[in-house]
């Protein structure tokens, strides 16, 4: 089994507060997995951190088997989309903010165009695709930011709460279409949420998170839990 993402001895300090402890984890190639766990647990952070959108205080990180000191970060950057638990999106139009991943990448333009076409679909949001992304309600703006990273087809996603701005209606139809896209396109996926049905549709795994620690995993399809 090729492997995604292999972490060692990872501490997070932040003014002499631990805020990651994490002694191992390992996310195989095409797996997906949710982090669970309270307010506070250190989710965000780990997701960060494997992101490389946080230097950790110390540890080992490996991705697709070589250590991340062996790659130029932009590289392995590319490889890799966040979706945030706050969407971020520039004060540009919706169409360009899903282009600069696209642009970054140097693809062509009518390449650009007809998976950013695709994308904006998948989420529902074509329709506003001219409109500025700060005149966006919450539940667009984040919808959008799922579309931007999806559109660059990452080979690894993590996902922050992503549909926790969505109402109840739109966000069951928003998961499966993106559990659909993940799965076909075989992207690692790693979820931060707090509803155990989110997990369970998007993720084989959940590993809860306490106190900036891993504590437990569970198989989500035959439910065996074991304390780490
Ligand atoms: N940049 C930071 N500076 C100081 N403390 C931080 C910072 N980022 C996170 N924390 C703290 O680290 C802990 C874990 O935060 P976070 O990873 O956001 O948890 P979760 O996503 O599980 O709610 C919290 O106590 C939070 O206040
Ligand atoms: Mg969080």
């Amino acid at each position: 089994m090729s492997m995604a993402i292999e972490i060692k001895d990872l501490t997070l300090v932040i003014e002499g507060r631990t805020i990651l402890d994490v002694p191992e984890f390992t996310l195989a190639a095409g797996e997906s997995v949710s982090l669970m766990g309270p307010n506070g647990a250190g989710k965000s952070s780990l997701m960060l951190v494997m992101a490389l959108l946080q230097e950790p205080t110390s540890g080992e990180l490996k991705y697709f088997g070589r250590k991340l000191e062996d790659y130029p970060r932009l590289e392995l950057q590319r490889r890799m989309a966040m979706v945030f638990q706050k969407p971020m999106l520039l004060d540009l139009s919706v169409l360009e903010n899903v282009d600069l991943g696209l642009k970054f990448r140097g693809l062509s333009r009518r390449e650009r165009s007809s998976r950013i076409n695709d994308s904006l679909e998948q989420m529902e949001v074509a329709h506003l695709a001219k409109r500025r992304a700060r005149t966006l309600s919450g539940g667009e703006a984040q919808r959008v930011a799922i579309a931007q990273a999806l559109v660059v087809e990452p080979e690894i996603i993590f996902l922050d709460e992503p549909f926790s701005n969505l109402d109840k209606e739109i966000r069951e139809e928003m998961m499966l279409h993106i559990d659909q896209w993940l799965r076909q396109k075989h992207i690692t996926t790693v979820m931060v949420t707090h509803h155990r049905r989110e997990a369970d549709v998007m993720t084989d795994t959940v590993y809860w998170m306490e106190d900036g620690a891993i504590v437990s995993r569970e198989s989500v399809e035959t439910g065996e839990k074991c304390e780490s």
